[in-house]
Formats: structure tokens, sequence, C-alpha cells
């Protein structure tokens, strides 16, 4: 059986598809449109898809979309008429900001497809939400908790779900919370009021609270409180999301936490102001970590179950993640490398084969390259092209050992190995790898290479087996990590050697990796310890602040030649930047 999975029109759209109970290809459409966060309907990534696997529409048993557009629409109109006559103006924008083109959906699948109206499925957001994260996840019987701004209606869900070889996989959620009460719509009011990106930005958010103190608590719990059912609503007055697309928080919100941040006002951390954003962001995201960690702990009083597979893009959040593992009495945590919309096309189409169709369960591959290749040979031709030095090597192991000796000179190296990740976090394939023993060297990659805010932490990649030396892993830390969705404290003996990785507080979101995952990094990293005695290095997202993450050789090729990347290698091919050619081995 062979489906097709599409999210779309939000924010992240991407395709996915699924054969005979396996996936085989997935990515992000930002990745090959080059708009960060390009929230089209994924023509280039469902040509992508069907061409990698040979496939014409007509092959398709069926085309899953994400979530249920009416249920949506439903939302929003009966939002706005809740709010009339206060939103006659702003009805229109919303309607456009956040339906755009999504109802008109089965059309439109079913013109570009050619595919009869009954080939195209659509699932609950949250359920695909849930799939994506309980149905890669290797465990048979988990708690599922998915929460994000919102889908259709539902914020947040909690459900479980059993799989089986010989009988029928089950996803079943329990309860939802539904709009306006949600805890990614309450995290992105401030991501918004501290000057930054909705929907794009939240992770600096939770950069920026460790800068500062949980001072605000108490505020920030005047605008969520639990219910009797333990779960939370938000106190209205205080947000404006629900009623217009323009502001997400009212005056209200203002008076209570003074004049929101200008988005192109530096944070001057020394400064009150800086120190007053700092606070708050460390406010709401200590009272996020709170909220979370009460229902996860009912969760796991309520089911019984040790495992839990968290989903949704509040699942990004790797402070709430490890305290979640921490606190809440479950002793697996598993979250999977896309837990966003973007993930969703896989999650819908595997919802389909598993629960729709009813097919059997298998053993999905648990990492997270569905992406197009990089090819070493046509970067060899790009940069031979531009007169560059191109260096092809024989073996994969000379190539790890010069850009080993490389990394331990202080360079850093572009790094681009097989097929792309699916989700934001660079995990072995798209990364920009550098030492990780200085300051100066984040100070560097902030500045230099990803144009960035400098109080944004870096994170490291370690050989798993290594991890614990380096790192304070509670258990089930590691699994955590492999995906890099768990926040850490370095060990504090540690924390001088790897200035570039530790962040203000001691803490770090590092990637525990298995040697299977990325046989070649984990050999680099190998390599690079032998080299330096400490093999932890620093594993940026391989992209300038504002791009999509490179995919083939020639967007790796055009972000080397704009920042101070030294060092380039897609494949055997090696294209050095002048000055970085003679390489001194140790
Ligand atoms: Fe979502």
């Amino acid at each position: 059986m062979k489906l097709l999975g599409i999210s779309a029109h939000y924010h992240d759209s991407a395709a996915a598809l699924v054969i005979d109970g396996m996936p085989v290809c997935a990515v992000q459409e930002e990745r090959l449109s080059r708009r960060k966060n390009d929230a089209a309907f994924p023509l280039l990534a469902i040509d992508w898809c069907l061409n990698r696997a040979g496939l014409e529409p007509d092959d398709l048993d069926a085309v899953v979309f994400y979530e249920r557009p009416m249920l949506k629409f439903d939302r929003i109109l009966t939002c706005a008429l809740r709010a009339f006559p206060h939103s006659w103006r702003t009805f229109p924008e919303a309607m456009k900001s956040s339906l755009g083109d999504k109802v008109w959906v089965r059309g439109t699948i079913s013109s570009y497809l050619g595919l009869p109206a009954r080939k195209i499925l659509f699932t609950r957001h949250h359920q695909s939400h849930a799939a994506a994260a309980f149905l890669t996840a290797p465990t048979d019987r988990a708690a599922i908790l998915t929460t994000d701004g919102v889908g259709e209606w539902a914020t947040l869900t909690v459900g479980h779900g059993v799989r089986s070889t010989n009988g029928r996989t089950a996803i079943t959620l329990l309860r939802e919370v539904r709009f306006p009460h949600s805890l990614g719509m309450l995290y992105s009011a401030f991501t918004a009021y501290l000057g930054f990106a909705i929907n794009e930005d939240e992770y600096k958010v939770m950069g920026l609270a460790g800068y500062g103190r949980p001072t605000m608590v108490d505020k920030v719990r005047r605008l969520i409180r639990q219910t009797e059912d333990g779960a939370f609503a938000l106190d209205l007055d205080y947000f404006e999301f629900h009623s217009t697309a323009r502001r997400s928080y009212s005056s209200r919100f203002i008076d209570l936490f003074g004049p929101p941040r200008h988005p192109y006002e530096p944070i001057d951390l020394a400064s009150a102001d800086g120190e007053r954003f700092a606070n708050c962001a460390a406010s709401v995201q200590r009272v996020l970590e709170d909220t979370l960690v009460t229902m996860a702990r009912s969760l796991h009083a309520e089911t019984g179950l040790s495992d839990v597979c968290l989903g949704g893009g509040v699942a990004l959040n790797g402070v709430a993640n490890a305290r979640i593992l921490t606190e809440s009495g479950f002793t697996r945590v598993f979250v999977p490398p896309a837990p966003g919309d973007a993930g969703c096309a896989l999650g819908a189409a595997l919802y389909a084969d598993r629960i729709h169709f009813g097919n059997p369960d298998r053993d999905v591959p648990d990492h997270p390259f569905w992406g197009p290749a990089a090819d070493g040979v046509e970067l060899a031709r790009l940069a031979s092209e531009d007169g560059k030095p191109v260096e092809q090597c024989e073996d994969d192991d000379s190539l790890i050992a010069q850009t080993a000796d490389d990394l331990a000179a202080g360079r850093v190296v572009g790094w681009m190995d097989g097929a792309l990740e699916l989700g934001p976090r660079a995990l072995g394939h798209r990364s920009i790898l550098a030492s990780a023993a200085t300051t100066e060297m984040r100070d560097r990659l902030n500045r230099d290479i990803k144009f960035r805010d400098e109080f944004r932490p870096l994170a490291p990649v370690v050989p798993i087996e290594a991890a614990d030396r380096y790192f304070e892993l509670p258990a089930g830390g590691a699994r955590l990590a492999r995906f890099m969705s768990g926040v850490f404290q370095v060990r504090r003996e540690w924390r001088a050697a790897l200035g570039a990785i530790t962040h203000v507080d001691g803490t770090t979101r590092l990637q525990a990796l298995d040697r299977e995952m990325a046989p070649r990094l984990y050999a680099l990293l190998q390599a690079y310890g032998r080299r330096t005695g400490i093999p932890v290095l620093l594993n940026t997202s391989f992209n300038l602040s504002g791009e999509p993450i490179v995919n083939r050789a020639v967007e790796g090729y055009s972000t080397f030649l704009r920042c101070g990347i030294d060092v380039l290698v897609a494949g055997r091919t090696r294209v050095m930047k002048k000055g970085a050619v003679s390489v001194s081995p140790e």
C-alpha cells in the first residue's frame, strides 16, 4: 500500500511517502523551495517524494492530509463570531492568515495529482502529531502527550497507544484542551512580546531564559490557571490571538509585564530592560515546564505506563522534556526528530496505514534521514568550475582523518553526508562542525558564520558511549539526547574545556550519537577525540540565519562562500578556502 502524507498551509509544509508500512522518504518544502518555513502547498516536496520512489500519482492508494480543514474553518468562524463586533474588521484577515487555502485542500490535491476525491483522506491534527511521535518510537505501548499552538480545536491531547504485529495498532486520545486555551499560544505570546517571530523563534525565548531568573512566575500564573480536571485555562483578558491575527497579547498584558521589546532593539542583558526580558523568558519557561510536568505526572498515574511519547511543536522545548523525564514518573521519554507540523506529514501517512487501513505494525527506522542526498561529485564540479581547491579522498578513512585535523586546528567545517534530516535540527547530515572548546569559537560561529544573536546557545554532539563523562544525563537522558530533544547540565569539571557549547546556566542541548545512526560523523568524533582528548564537537545546523538548512551540494557550496566556514565536505569531496589549505597533522 502506497500512501502520501501532506502537511501544509500553516507553517513548515512537508510531504512523506509510506510504502508497505515503512517510511520511504520525507522532506520539508522549505528545503526545496529555499523559503524558510514555507507554508505553501508542498508541490516540490510531493514531486520529489514521488520521483524518489519512481511513482506516478495514480500509483498512490491514498493521499492523507494532516488535519481536517472544515474543523479548522469551524473554529475560526466560531471565534470570530464570539468576538463580534470587535472582530468584524479583522475577520477577513484572520481567515486569510489562519485558514489560507485550507478549506479547498481536497480540490487542490485532487486537481494537482489528478486523483479521485475518494482517495483523499484526512486525519485530525493531533492524531497526526500523536502518530508521528508514537508510531516512529521503539516502544510497543506508551502514553502520548501532544502540545502545540493549535490544530483544528485541540491544543493539547493526552492518550495512549498500543502497537502489535499480529493485532491492530491503536492510538486513543482520551482528552483534549481546546483553543483558545493553549500552552503553545501562551509561549508564542511571550515570543512576540520579547520581539521575536512567532512559530519560529520560540527557542530563542528558551535560550534567553537561561540568562534570567523566574522572578515573574506569579505574574505569569495570572495568565494561566490550573483547572479542576488537571488541565489549564488562559485568562483571555491578557491575550488577543483568539480575536485578531494582528497581535497575540493585550494592553493588560503590557500593564502587567511592562513595555514590549521592539524587534530591532538589541537585548542588552546589563540593562534593566534586558534583565526584565530575560526574567520574563525564564518565568514563562518555568510555568510551561511546571504545567507540562503536572499533566505528564497525572497521565503517568492514569495509564500506569513507563513510556511516554511527546508530539507537537512544544515538544521542541528541551528543558521541559528533560523535566518530564526526571519528574513525571515515566522512565522513557520519546520525542521524534520532527515533532512539529512538518513531521505531521509522516504522522498522517503512518496513521492512515496502521489505523485507517488496519495494516500490521512495522518497526520504523529510528533516524531522521528521509530527505534528498548530498552529492560529493556535484560539489567537486561546482568548486572546480569556480577555481577553488578541491580534494577527492580515496576512502572515508582519509577524509575523516583530514577533517579531524582541520577541526583540531580550529577550522570550521560544513559537513554534508547522505540524506537530509526531517525536522528543524541538524543531527549529523547537514551540520556545521567546530571545536567545542572555547567561548571564542561560539562567538565566531554566531558572528561570522550564523550571523545571529549572541545569547543563543550552540549545541554539541558526542558519541553516546562518552556522553556520561561530559554531561549529567539522568536515566533515560541518552535516549532524549538521540535527536537533541533534551537540555542537560554539562558536568562542572568540563565546562571550561567545553566553553563553546556550555550555556550561561551550565546546560546544553546535546546530541548523543549512536554509531549506527551516522557512522561517518561517529568516526569523525572518535578521530577528533584521539587528537584533542575530548570527542565532543560543536554541531549547529548548516544554514545562515533566516535561511532553511542546506539541502543539495549547491546550497552547501553557496553558504560556504557567504560565511566564515573554512572547509566544506560532501561525500568524499573536500573544498577549502584559501588559507585553510595546508593542514599540519598533529
Ligand atoms: Fe501542530
